[in-house]
């Protein structure tokens, strides 16, 4: 197996950011620094250390669905003591998010030990459907909608085109379905602030053949073959 696509599969980084660290010189096979891009590994026998740690591709992949409550973070650690979603979901595996939703987001967040699988699901280049739905402050108007699909300026800057469906008006919030397929950061709300409107609550309900389904906040399940397989057809 290539090093990179190795260091990748467990869960270390993606094969663009292996590469990085290989010419950078911190990765050694069998005690002695590879620096060589394209090297190849016997991942049975070799034993390969980042940064003097050894790294070991997981026995078996765990691909796991959350509903992810709003007031959690998706990092392992948070530097302000704040919830992590790790709390949640306990494991015997080492698990990372694919992806993240912000801190007031709530919904649906896959987690896995499986990182090559985690880095092509997240790259640009893969194009998987993310949708929303935004709860917004009053009623919004034809007009509004068009712009969010067209795609808004934000600092001079054209934001990526959505696709954009009204579901409800109550009298006081609008629910609108918002399906995106890039992941920039905080990409709706800042779709939504771009035309001066505020983002009450904000939950992902599916991510490509994925769906929240009915899990519960703070609920988690493992992927069926279906699901997985979807993810795995897109990628
Ligand atoms: N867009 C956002 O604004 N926040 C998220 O968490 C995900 C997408």
């Amino acid at each position: 197996m290539r090093l990179n696509k190795f260091l990748s599969a467990a869960g270390v980084c993606s094969r663009r950011k292996a590469d990085q660290l290989i010419t950078d010189g911190q990765v050694e096979v069998n005690g002695k620094p590879v620096t060589e891009l394209g090297s190849v590994i016997d991942e049975k026998k070799d034993v390969v250390k980042v940064g003097g740690r050894e790294v070991r591709l997981p026995l078996s992949h765990v691909y796991i669905k959350l509903n992810k409550p709003k007031g959690y973070v998706c990092s392992a650690s948070d530097d302000k003591g704040r919830k992590t979603i790790f709390d949640l979901v306990k494991t015997e595996q080492r698990l990372f998010s694919v992806g993240r939703l912000d801190y007031d987001t709530e919904g649906l967040i896959l987690l896995t030990n499986d990182g090559e699988f985690a880095s092509r699901i997240t790259h640009p280049s893969h194009m998987i459907e993310k949708e929303y739905v935004a709860t917004v402050v009053g009623s919004m108007k034809e007009s509004e909608f068009a712009v969010l699909r067209k795609g808004v300026v934000e600092n001079g800057n054209r934001m990526p085109s959505a696709k954009i469906k009204p579901i409800s008006f109550d009298g006081k919030v609008t629910k609108v379905s918002v399906i995106i397929d890039e992941g920039q950061n905080r990409q709706v709300r800042r779709m939504f602030e771009a035309i001066g409107r505020e983002i009450k609550l904000l939950k992902r309900v599916r991510i490509g053949g994925v769906k929240l389904g009915g899990l519960k906040r703070g609920e988690f399940k493992d992927l069926r073959a279906e699901e997985l397989s979807s993810l795995m057809e897109e990628r």
